[in-house]
């Protein structure tokens, strides 16, 4: 009988895949039967249950489902969005609107009370799939930092395999790595299912921009990828490099688990709150201490019947909703700093005053500037809001991209970028790091923080003001394409922001997020001296050749009250790499989660999504979260 079944179930299984792949239509994965739309296609109890289908939920979700034993389930708030634009690398995140929540943040006190539209995805594969596809990593320091904050085990060394093994690499074309001069150390790469590219295209006038950084005496390093990042390098995109796709944790990690028996995803349900049970009976941690509460179940909802229901875990509950949205679940269960709890009249379960806290992004600005004399082609005769688009070469470029999957539509966001420390930027960093700019900082953090949370933020503050003066480690980052207007982004911030629940509807309203830019006032000091400082750039003398003129509104700020003025207008909170609202620290100094990613005081829950990075490194998030969640599995396995 039983060898019948399989041949029969395996049968289907292939016919199913099969007609899913021949099926052009949008809705074809729905033949997929593990692909879940109701409460009422679930088991009863999974052994893990994962809270948020996005980037990270899925790499853990693929891993603890690989081997076939253990039953994974992952409940998403979005939708599989298999519409081809979601994987074009030059239109990327700009068009899916539909794949974004839709909230802002809190007034800014110092970015001239504005609010921003918040930048997080709703959508199966999270922020890989809408995000712009840079694959780079930090320096070694930045995840030294972590392990210095009271994480043993998430150095970089320790980092390393898993970077790996989340990647796989493709070098450029011969041709385009002697023109442009890309290097990259191979041994950074394994045989993981994200394909790091480079695209077969890269625009002309890259070349007189890198050349302007080695006139200003920037470096290139040649093992970014490994630990080394600083100086002006490549850096691959996550792209499939045979179709010169999007290749994100959907396509990487969830396609190669779908067709397993012991995997489940649940679409469309926003998972509300985390069940804990109460006894003394548990069975003890591995570390042979117990604690009382264990998280059991889930409770979720359906997006269109708004009906509610429940699932239980019998191993863990793994949250990986992100860091706006994980800390709020935690605070919807009655887990975080209880007088807040208290004020949206929710039941206390266990105070852990970190939760939703220590929010930390890389606030940035666009350097506005025209270039009279760039070389052709460039990518400003793409970009429709530019006086330079032209409508021949953006013809030519579609058709190049759809006929053959070559040209310029290949390039996502950028793979050049300088990632300066401080001294490269600023004579005497001392005058930014100064122990009078930091007796000011206990001013610039939230009301709400306790003597614990202020010791972890003492800590994180030396940390910073530390590697902010070594040159092992960047304190800003201007990505570059040969387009004339560059962002130039700020990566080691010290303000410190909040994600909370709003407590007159915690159940129906979205987070509430207060970045609190350049509420540190050292945040502002550092941001005047890198604008002064990327004006040198554009005045190199291989610079200098593309004509670059400065748009008005910049060129008139030139005074430090000047330029503050500008930024106040001109600088936005978040590059998309929000982390730190559950954080990796010890439990007395602020942390929510222990090197071990559980909880602290719970058993049977765990963290694994960005929320967790307690310091946010001078990179682009998506290949470090690749690399936190791959190792996040290989710890919940070991301890199952
Ligand atoms: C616009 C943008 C551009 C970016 N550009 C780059 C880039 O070029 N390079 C780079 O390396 N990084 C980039 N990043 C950063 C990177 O993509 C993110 O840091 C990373 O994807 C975060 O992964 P995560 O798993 O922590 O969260 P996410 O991937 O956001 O996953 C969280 C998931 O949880 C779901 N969810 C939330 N609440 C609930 C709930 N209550 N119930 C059920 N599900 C829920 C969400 O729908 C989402 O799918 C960018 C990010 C954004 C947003
Ligand atoms: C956000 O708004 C867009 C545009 O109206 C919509 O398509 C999308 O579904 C909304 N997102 C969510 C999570 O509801
Ligand atoms: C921001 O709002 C505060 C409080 O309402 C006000 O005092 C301040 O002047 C405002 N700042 C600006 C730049 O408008
Ligand atoms: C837990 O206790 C067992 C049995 O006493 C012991 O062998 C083991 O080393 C302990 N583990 C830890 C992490 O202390
Ligand atoms: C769990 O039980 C312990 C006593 O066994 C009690 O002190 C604690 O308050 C309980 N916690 C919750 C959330 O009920
Ligand atoms: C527009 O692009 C085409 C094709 O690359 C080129 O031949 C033409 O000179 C360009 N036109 C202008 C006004 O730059
Ligand atoms: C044991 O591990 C749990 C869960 O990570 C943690 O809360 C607890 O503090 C640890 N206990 C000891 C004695 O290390």
């Amino acid at each position: 009988m039983e060898p019948f079944y399989v041949l029969i179930s395996t049968f289907l299984q292939v016919l199913l895949i099969l007609t899913c792949s021949v099926d052009a239509s949008p809705t074809g994965y729905r033949h997929i039967a593990n692909i879940k739309r109701s409460a009422a296609e679930l088991a009863e109890s999974y052994d893990y249950v994962i809270i948020g289908g996005g980037q990270s939920g899925l790499v853990v979700a693929d891993r603890l489902s690989e081997d076939g034993t253990k039953t994974v389930l992952v409940v998403e708030y979005g939708d599989i969005d298999n519409n081809k634009d979601i994987l074009l690398p030059s239109t990327g995140a700009a068009s899916l609107g539909r794949d974004f929540f839709n909230f802002s943040t809190a007034v800014n006190y110092h970015l001239n009370n504005k609010t921003f539209a918040i930048q997080a995805a709703a959508v199966v594969g999270g922020g890989s799939a809408v995000n712009g596809m840079l694959l780079d990593r930090g320096a070694a320091e930045d995840y030294d930092n972590w392990e210095k904050l009271g994480n043993p085990g998430w150095g970089f060394e320790d980092l390393l395999p898993y970077f790996r093994k989340s990647t796989t690499l493709t070098l450029p074309n011969k041709e385009l790595q002697q023109e442009f001069g890309i290097v990259e150390d191979e041994s950074a790469y394994g045989d993981g299912p994200i394909y790091a590219s480079y695209p077969p295209w890269q625009w002309p006038g890259t070349k007189a921009q890198v050349n302007a950084w080695k006139e200003l005496g920037v470096k290139s390093p040649a093992k970014a990828s490994s630990g080394d990042a600083v100086g002006v390098f490549w850096a691959p995109s996550a792209l499939d490099p045979r179709t010169w796709t999007r290749s994100y944790a959907k396509t990487a990690y969830h396609d190669r688990a779908a067709p397993r028996d012991n995997y489940d995803l649940l679409t469309k349900h926003e998972v509300l709150t985390i069940k804990f049970t109460n006894s003394s009976t548990h069975d003890p941690l591995p570390n042979n201490s117990t604690s009382t509460l264990r998280a059991t179940s889930i409770t979720f909802r359906n997006r269109g019947t708004r009906e509610v229901s429940t699932v239980s875990a019998n191993k863990e509950i793994i949250l990986a909703a992100g860091t706006f949205h994980s800390p709020i679940i935690l605070q919807r269960s009655g887990v975080g700093h209880f007088p807040l709890i208290d004020r949206a009249k929710i039941p206390r379960v266990l105070e852990v005053p970190g939760v939703g806290v220590n929010l930390q992004d890389h606030a940035y600005m666009t350097r506005q500037y025209d270039y009279n004399t760039n070389v052709s082609p460039n990518p400003d005769m793409l970009d429709r809001s530019s006086p330079k688009f032209n409508q021949t070469f953006y013809d030519w470029a579609q058709a190049e991209y759809t006929n053959h999957q070559r040209g310029p539509l290949t390039v996502a966001t950028a793979n050049t970028a300088a990632f300066l420390s401080l001294n490269t930027a600023v004579a005497n960093t001392d005058t930014i790091t100064s122990s009078t700019s930091r007796a000011r900082s206990q001013i610039s953090l939230p009301g709400t923080y306790t003597t614990s949370l202020r010791i972890g933020f003492n800590m994180q503050e030396s940390t910073v003001l530390s590697s902010l003066s070594s040159p092992a480690s960047a304190a800003l980052a201007i990505p570059f394409t040969g387009k004339s207007s560059s962002p130039l982004i700020m990566l080691k911030p010290l303000s410190r922001g909040t994600v909370s629940l709003d407590r007159a509807a915690p159940f129906e309203t979205p987070p509430l997020v207060d970045f609190r830019t350049f509420y540190h006032p050292v945040d502002l000091q550092l941001f005047i001296e890198i604008f002064k400082f990327s004006r040198k750039w554009f005045e190199a003398p291989a610079h200098r050749k593309l004509g670059p003129v400065e748009t008005a509104m910049q060129k008139n700020a030139v005074s430090d009250a000047q330029i503050e003025l500008l930024l106040r207008e001109k600088v936005l909170p978040s590059s998309g790499d929000a982390v730190g609202t559950c954080a990796m620290m010890p439990f007395n100094r602020g942390g929510v989660v222990g090197p071990d990613l559980r909880v602290y005081e719970t058993m049977g829950l765990s963290i694994v999504d960005a929320s967790i990075i307690p310091l946010i490194p001078g990179a682009h998030l998506g290949a470090t979260v690749y690399a936190v969640a791959e190792k996040a599995a290989d710890l919940i396995k070991a301890r199952a």
